[in-house]
């Protein structure tokens, strides 16, 4: 048998996997590494040595490593894995001067987007997206799970009637400024709300938060502020960037990172294995912090 994670041999979400190996009359199992959750971490190999099957370890590492990114992160860092996705013109803007921006990508490139949201568990959003956008951030292809909505809105600005809301998957995200009336608000609709005291909400303690809810995975949605405060703080481990070959400009568009950003060209955060998929004249370009 070949796996790309060590069989675990605890009860979590399912039952030990080393169990029905083991009765499965399976005599030879090869796996690239141990797993990093605490709870495994080699305990499954040894259990399925003292049963009398044969454990290689090593084949497919690099590979592995790959499909099994977002776990490994979330527990070598102990916080979720941070990818981030936005759909840019060719001068960077991902909305224009009056905050339009429907759509910047074709429709197979927004299909692939919506694909994108399936395979993370999370995506967050800031206020001014869901205030301006009304956005479902769904995932809208059959068979394929919606993700859990978060929104980073510090002074709870955003309609507990979006869209976001429509069922009890989304989770707001507020701080210190938040007013109490509105809370009463939102607890009385049943939406889960994080408080921070602050007046900005820390995204290491949020990410602490999420790690804490066992949030495996988030995509950072934009806009383009909460995307720049996630790379200020060195967040980010993946970049998916879609880009139109049209080009928006004005100063006052909204740009797809924001934040403080860096003085010094050298000091870019660069991206490591590059993946670059075409969608008619769009592109994605994908890669690695
Ligand atoms: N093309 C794309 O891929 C794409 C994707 C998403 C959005 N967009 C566009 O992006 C535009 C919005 O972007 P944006 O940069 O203006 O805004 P944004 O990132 O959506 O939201 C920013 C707001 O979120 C709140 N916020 C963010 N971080 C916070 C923190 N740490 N603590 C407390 N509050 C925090 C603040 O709200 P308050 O100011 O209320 O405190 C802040 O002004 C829209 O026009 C939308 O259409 C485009």
């Amino acid at each position: 048998m070949y796996v790309s994670l060590e069989p675990c041999n605890h009860f979590g979400r399912v039952p030990p996997c080393t169990d029905a190996i083991i009765k499965s009359g399976i005599e030879r199992v090869v796996c690239p590494f141990s797993d990093p959750n605490p709870k495994v971490n080699g305990r499954g190999i040894q259990a399925l040595r003292r049963a009398g099957i044969k454990v290689e370890i090593g084949a497919g590492k690099k590979e592995a490593k790959e499909l099994n990114e977002a776990f490994i992160t979330f527990h070598a860092k102990r916080r979720p894995f941070v990818a981030v996705k936005f759909a840019a013109s060719l001068d960077g803007k991902i909305a224009t001067t009056t905050g339009d921006s429907k759509w910047i990508t074709n429709l197979a490139a927004r299909k692939y987007a919506h694909y994108l949201r399936s395979i993370y568990q999370a995506v967050i959003v800031g206020a001014t997206t869901v205030r301006r956008d009304n956005p479902h951030l769904g995932s809208r292809l059959a068979g394929r799970r919606d993700p859990l909505r978060i929104i980073i809105d510090g002074r709870l600005s955003v309609s507990p009637s979006a869209q976001v809301f429509r069922d009890g998957n989304a989770l707001v995200v507020a701080s210190g400024l938040a007013p109490k009336t509105k809370l009463a608000v939102f607890k009385k609709r049943g939406i889960d709300v994080i408080l921070f005291k602050t007046k900005r909400i820390p995204l290491k303690s949020l990410l602490q938060e999420l790690f804490q809810r066992e949030i495996v995975s988030v995509m950072v949605e934009g806009g383009g502020d909460v995307i720049g405060n996630f790379f200020d703080e060195k967040f980010v481990d993946k970049v998916h960037a879609f880009t139109a070959p049209i080009i928006i400009g004005g100063e006052k568009a909204v740009s797809a990172v924001r934040g403080r950003g860096i003085k010094k060209i050298s000091g870019a955060q660069r991206l490591k294995n590059i993946s670059r998929k075409k969608f008619g004249e769009d592109w994605l370009i994908s890669g690695n912090l």
